[in-house]
């Protein structure tokens, strides 16, 4: 969908890893050519796990990046570092010369361009920790150009996630395009521009057209992006696997407290947190077909983890449920399993792709004793006092 929406345009599509980072799906994606836009020596690690040939098309983004992962990724000779900061930019540097090797960089922009969405998820603004004032950036691109070990070959921007409208993406493509002249006319071989990630996707029961999306999303980056004459960089997490992804669960119980009715299932915030963390709306499905005639009630579905904050649905008209019957909790393939945790020391699930009729188990269900691995208990003073 996004090849065709930027097929007249040089592009890599550079999946955000963060999304979903199963191994068995960034392979899938290494297979059909995308970059991995990554934030961490961990994400590093994956693609490296999922294709060492897909190592070439990372882009390394965040805000803080330590030193073994700057190594690691030089080492990995990955396509651009997006760097965020004046001292950062100087680490990256110091480690290229130390391992003499040579450091493809973009500034990662702020734009100050807003974009409705949750406020934890926005980032172009000033006021976030995300990126360098635009207005800075040509001074330090200036300043970089005593580092021999530097190639400043691209411009990055990154204004938020789960943004439905496309007009702030052109706002600010626009305002990186005014840049990208600057610093040609500085001397510098800008060769990349990076658009980011962040396109929305409706998480209701509405109409919703992808390709629709995606095809107005590219024209809006097009008339940026052609002027320049770039490599287009494009980042998407959330619009690549969100849809793909169901959490299924099963009703353990169902309650009344006073007027409210509560639907509590088997998995919980720390399985899939977006509806705590960021009122996020998921559609909830029953698996087994209503019966004709069956009546919806209007109820909270909730998880067993011990916070008030643990629910999936509040006030939402569902059929009858009873225990034992499966949910479904749909659009769950994007910061789902990616942000889980064991929290109240729960084993998180299984996942399963699903091609058509075929399935393949790609993550076996987490066991008590995954849980303790990593755990060490501090040896008594008599057992100590005995040997
Ligand atoms: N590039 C950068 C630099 C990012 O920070 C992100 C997401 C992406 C790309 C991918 O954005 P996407 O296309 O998926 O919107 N946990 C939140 C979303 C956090 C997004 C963080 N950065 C949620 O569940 O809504």
């Amino acid at each position: 969908m996004f090849e065709e929406a930027f097929a007249d345009e040089q592009h890599t599509i550079c999946y955000s890893v963060k999304a979903n980072s199963s191994l068995a799906i960034l392979r899938l994606l290494a297979k059909m050519g995308a970059g991995f836009d990554i934030v961490s020596g961990g994400e590093l690690e994956r693609v490296r796990r999922a294709s060492k040939a897909a190592l070439k098309r990372v882009v390394f983004s965040g805000v803080g990046k330590q030193e073994w992962e700057i190594d690691a990724a030089l080492q990995a000779d990955i396509l651009i570092f997006n760097v965020e900061s004046e001292a950062e930019l100087q680490l990256l540097a110091a480690r290229a010369e130390a391992l003499q090797v040579r450091a493809r960089f973009a500034l990662r922009v702020n734009p100050d361009v807003f974009a409705e969405t949750h406020p934890y998820i926005s980032t172009g603004l000033r006021e976030h920790k995300f990126g360098i004032d635009i207005k800075i950036a040509r001074r330090i691109y200036r300043s970089a150009a005593k580092y021999k070990w530097l190639d400043a070959a691209g411009v990055s921007v990154h204004i938020g996630s789960q943004i439905r409208a496309v007009d702030p993406f052109a706002a600010a493509l626009a305002r990186v395009a005014a840049l990208v002249d600057e610093l040609r006319s500085d001397g510098l071989n800008i060769r990349y521009v990076d658009a980011g990630g962040g396109l929305g996707i409706e998480y209701k029961d509405g109409e919703f057209d992808a390709d629709d999306e995606v095809v107005r999303y590219a024209e809006a980056l097009r008339g940026s992006a052609k002027q320049l004459k770039v490599h287009l960089l494009l980042e998407p997490g959330r619009f690549i696997v969100a849809q793909a992804g169901g959490l299924l669960t099963q009703v353990l119980y169902v309650k009344q407290n006073g007027s409210k009715t509560f639907v509590v299932t088997d998995a919980g915030m720390n399985d899939l947190i977006r509806p705590s963390l960021y009122q996020a709306h998921h559609e909830v499905l029953p698996v087994q077909q209503a019966r004709s005639g069956a009546v919806s009630r209007m109820v909270d579905v909730v998880g067993p983890v011990c916070e008030s904050g643990d629910f999936f649905a509040r006030d939402r008209s569902l059929t009858s449920l009873k225990g034992g019957d499966l949910v479904l909790l749909l659009d769950a393939g994007a910061y789902g399993m990616s942000l889980s945790s064991n929290y109240n020391t729960r084993t998180r699930p299984a996942e399963v792709l699903v091609d058509g009729k075929e399935h393949l188990l790609i993550r076996r269900r987490e066991r008590l004793s995954d849980l303790f691995a990593a755990e060490k208990l501090p040896r008594s003073k008599r057992s100590q006092a005995n040997k």
